[in-house]
């Protein structure tokens, strides 16, 4: 299967590099085709310039390869921190510009993008791992987890991707390091059980 997986995160020793490397080493132990990204350190580019909003085709050969590798990936992972209820700009600029219309999703014929979208990715599996410092009863009753929304219904939803799996690890600034190896432990497991051995 063709992976695809998307980290944002500025500091490369952080734990979400670490969550990254254990996804790609496990997705590689199956032999699948992983297409790593790292955004900060590939310096994505996450503004949309006005000819590309217009347009039809990006100029940025690096936004034309993510568009190439998501419109063919059998799965996707997303690995980011929480920052203020959202992705970091980076991620949330590589959806504007990778998760483009008829590239992830188009409308029907006759349809000017009012009406009901039709998912066009390929993938039908999405997993995302994210990191917080807010425990979960107060990211659920007082934020209303916007991050789960956001990932399955808005974004991934959209383009088709049906089958969607969300890990929240936290609390990260009061964890131990017992606690970090177990929840690289379980993104392991998960990472395994979402995209098996061919
Ligand atoms: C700009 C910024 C905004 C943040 N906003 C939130 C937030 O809304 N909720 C939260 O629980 N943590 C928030 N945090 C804390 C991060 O989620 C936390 O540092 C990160 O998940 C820890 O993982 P890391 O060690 O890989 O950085 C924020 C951190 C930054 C830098």
């Amino acid at each position: 299967m063709n992976i695809s997986v998307i980290l944002a995160h500025p500091y490369a020793q952080s734990f979400n590099a670490a969550i990254a490397a254990v996804v790609v080493k496990t997705l590689n132990e199956f032999d699948h085709a992983v297409r790593f990204h790292d955004l900060y350190r590939e310096h994505f580019d996450p503004v949309i310039p006005e000819d590309e909003l217009v347009g039809d085709q990006s100029r940025d050969p690096l936004v034309r390869l993510h568009q190439e590798e998501i419109r063919t990936a059998d799965g996707i992972v997303i690995i980011h921190p929480n920052w203020w209820g959202q992705p970091p700009a980076v991620l949330k600029g590589w959806v504007d510009r990778v998760l483009r219309e008829n590239v992830a999703y188009a409308f029907p014929v006759g349809d000017s993008g009012g009406g009901l979208p039709i998912g066009l990715l390929r993938a039908k599996r999405a997993l995302v791992f994210n990191t917080s410092n807010t425990a979960a009863a107060r990211e659920n009753d007082v934020f209303g987890d916007p991050l789960q929304r956001l990932w399955r219904d808005c974004i991934f939803g959209f383009c088709g991707v049906t089958d969607v799996d969300r890990f929240m690890f936290r609390i990260v600034a009061d964890s131990s390091a017992d606690e970090r190896d177990a929840w690289l432990k379980e993104t392991a497991d998960q990472t395994r059980r979402s995209f098996p051995a061919p």
